[in-house]
């Protein structure tokens, strides 16, 4: 891949850089994207149907179990390229920021600081009633589980369909890519809001846009620069071309 000249400029001189990622950058470690079918004993299943608080309530076991397997999934799933170049460019600029919509952890595990996780985190638990992280309950083989301390059903803490994002992340979110000057969206089909008005806030606001995706998406034309191809190789030659 090519890589303008000019943009690689703006990356060694931008102050202020903030990345919004998507399903797309954990594709590369076999983390299935959102929209991509589901495999073996859930292809029959959509995730919207089941990443909602009326599936919980309907089935709290059949939710529970699909959080467990993807649990499993994304833990046995290592940081590709993409996560490890993310963490390195977060080393190389002076104000770095990361959003992100996934749940999978990997942007942590590859070294990333201070991560804004606007739908949640899939590796923490919190219970169903009041929202409050538990760290542990005693095994028991109910499933759900129950809150060890109001018996209420423990869950994922993740953001559901109908479900209002973390307000802290987002209000934080939204400041960062009023204030950027090199805004990054990266592996995201930009459906989903409001993440995919940040990009737009940040081109308002003057910043540079970059959109890495194989695919175009409604964000495409109004980027700046879209790099048509997969994250795990962009990403690393634009850090790469940039500082050796
Ligand atoms: P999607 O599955 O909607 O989009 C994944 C994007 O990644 C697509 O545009 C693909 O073209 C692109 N892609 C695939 N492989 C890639 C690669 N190797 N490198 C770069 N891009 C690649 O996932 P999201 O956009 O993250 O929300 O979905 C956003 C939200 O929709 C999710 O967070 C979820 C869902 O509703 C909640 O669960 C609340």
């Amino acid at each position: 891949m090519v890589l303008d000249d000019v943009l690689l400029k703006y990356m060694q001189t931008a102050v202020r850089v903030v990345v919004l990622t998507g399903a797309g950058v954990s594709a590369e470690s076999g983390v299935p994207t959102f929209r991509q079918a589901q495999t073996g004993l859930w292809a029959q299943y959509d995730p919207h149907d089941l990443a909602t608080p009326q599936a919980f309530q309907r089935n709290p076991a059949l939710v529970w179990e699909w959080y467990a397997w993807r649990r499993d999934l994304v833990s046995k799933a290592q940081p590709n390229p993409a996560h490890l170049a993310l963490a390195e460019l977060a080393q190389r600029v002076d104000q770095f920021a990361l959003i992100t919509q996934n749940v999978d952890n990997l942007h942590q595990r590859a070294g990333s600081q201070n991560v804004i996780e606007l739908h949640g985190n899939i590796t923490r638990i919190k219970c169903a009633d009041d929202g409050r992280i538990v760290t542990n309950w005693p095994e028991s083989d109910e499933t759900p589980p129950k809150c060890p301390d109001c018996d209420h059903y423990l869950r994922p803490d993740v953001v559901w369909f109908g479900e209002n994002l973390p307000r802290g992340a987002l209000e934080r979110a939204i400041q960062l890519a009023r204030d950027c000057d090199l805004f990054f969206s990266i592996g995201t089909s930009a459906l989903v809001q409001p993440a995919a008005s940040l990009p737009l806030l940040a081109v308002e606001n003057g910043a540079v846009l970059v959109e890495i995706n194989p695919d175009q998406t409604p964000l495409t034309r109004y980027a700046d620069y879209a790099l048509h191809g997969p994250a795990g190789e962009v990403l690393p030659a634009l850090v790469q071309a940039v500082w050796g």
